[in-house]
């Protein structure tokens, strides 16, 4: 093993920058080995240094490009979301040589083309397996996919309407299906996010552009509020065996792709209908391919962490 450790650095230490710390704190071992090669977390950016944290001992810092200028670090992992400041500190990474390891659906989902050149114009990654579907690794699934005619996509990719649906099953209103998703740390206090479908829409936007090797803007993806869900659609579909999710669909046609997210009924049997919390479900059906599945956890620090790390020991056994 090479004995030269290569660094990473992280802008964000929230959710799943703590998760990022406390996987390099605790199985920094297990990580070497999979990169051939020591990895070093250097230091990480944040909003308030003097917040506690539980992310290892990372070194913190206020002052972003202090990470970007850091001659220690050759991989930058942006875990801070939305596109401002994100999207202009991912271009002077490129800017600056480095890697860059995202987890921002909205980011590439939106910034797909010019993203894309920054890391070709620099000759450097941009990996974001933790963008969709956090752990499960459907990215590096559909970039395997370049061969197939893709016919149909269909996605439940947000755990926060699946567990409203799940609960407006037991009788709950969607209001009061909200409140306990809240309560329960799923729906953020703005949770327009992912009840009116920009999420889902981020995440479906993101697999048919790497389906179809062309950026898919998620403005051409029609979005209807889980909102519109009422107690009584969910009664109804369960006297048919059915049940309302959150679904992402997209329809490659012979012209053009149609692409949704919204409520729709779903077989109460389905990897769908049992799913009730962060569960995500990707099936693709393709000619040569006919149905493929992938399914597990999709939101979370740790799974988050999982995807980024795996991104980050495949850029560093490339560049052994
Ligand atoms: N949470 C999940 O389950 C999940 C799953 C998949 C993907 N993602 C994606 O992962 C990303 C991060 O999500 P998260 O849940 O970890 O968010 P979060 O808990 O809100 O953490 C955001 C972090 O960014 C820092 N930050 C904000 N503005 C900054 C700035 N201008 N400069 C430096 N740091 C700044 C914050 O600093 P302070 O701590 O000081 O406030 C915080 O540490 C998002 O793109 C999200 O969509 C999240």
């Amino acid at each position: 093993m090479s004995a030269k450790p290569l660094g990473v650095g992280l802008l964000g230490l929230g959710t799943v920058g703590s998760a990022v710390g406390r996987a390099f704190a605790d199985r920094s071992r297990r990580i070497d080995a999979a990169a051939g090669r020591p990895l070093k977390l250097v230091a990480a950016a944040v909003r308030d240094p003097k917040r506690a944290r539980e992310a290892g001992e990372v070194p913190v810092t206020a002052d972003a490009f202090a990470i970007l200028d850091d001659p220690e670090i050759a991989i930058v992992v942006e875990v801070i979301g939305g596109t401002r400041p994100a999207h202009d500190l991912v271009l002077a990474a490129f800017e600056r040589g480095k890697h860059v390891v995202t987890a921002n659906k909205e980011l590439v989902a939106k910034e797909w083309n010019g993203l894309h050149e920054a890391a070709r114009l620099a000759r450097r990654e941009l990996r974001f397996e933790a963008a969709v579907a956090a752990a499960v690794p459907v990215v590096a699934g559909f970039r395997g996919l370049g061969a197939v005619r893709p016919r149909v996509l269909r996605g439940l990719l947000n755990g926060t309407t699946t567990y409203i649906c799940s609960r407006m099953e037991t009788g709950k209103s969607f209001d009061e299906a909200l409140a306990e998703a809240m309560a329960a740390g799923y729906a953020e206090a703005d949770p327009t996010n992912d009840v009116d479908g920009h999420d889902a829409a981020y995440k479906l936007a993101i697999l048919v552009s790497l389906l179809e090797g062309r950026h898919f803007h998620p403005d051409n993806v029609r979005r209807t509020s889980l909102r519109s869900a009422t107690a009584a659609e969910v009664d109804g579909a369960a006297s048919r065996g059915r049940k309302i999710r959150y679904l992402a669909v997209a329809d490659f046609g012979e012209k053009a792709t149609k692409a949704r997210v919204g409520p729709e009924e779903v077989a109460a049997g389905s990897l769908e209908g049992q799913a009730t919390g962060p569960t995500n479900v990707v099936t693709l059906e393709s000619d040569l391919a006919p149905h493929l599945v992938w399914s597990g956890p999709g939101a979370g620090g740790d799974a988050t962490a999982s995807a980024i790390l795996g991104d980050v020991i495949q850029i560093a056994r490339a560049a052994r």
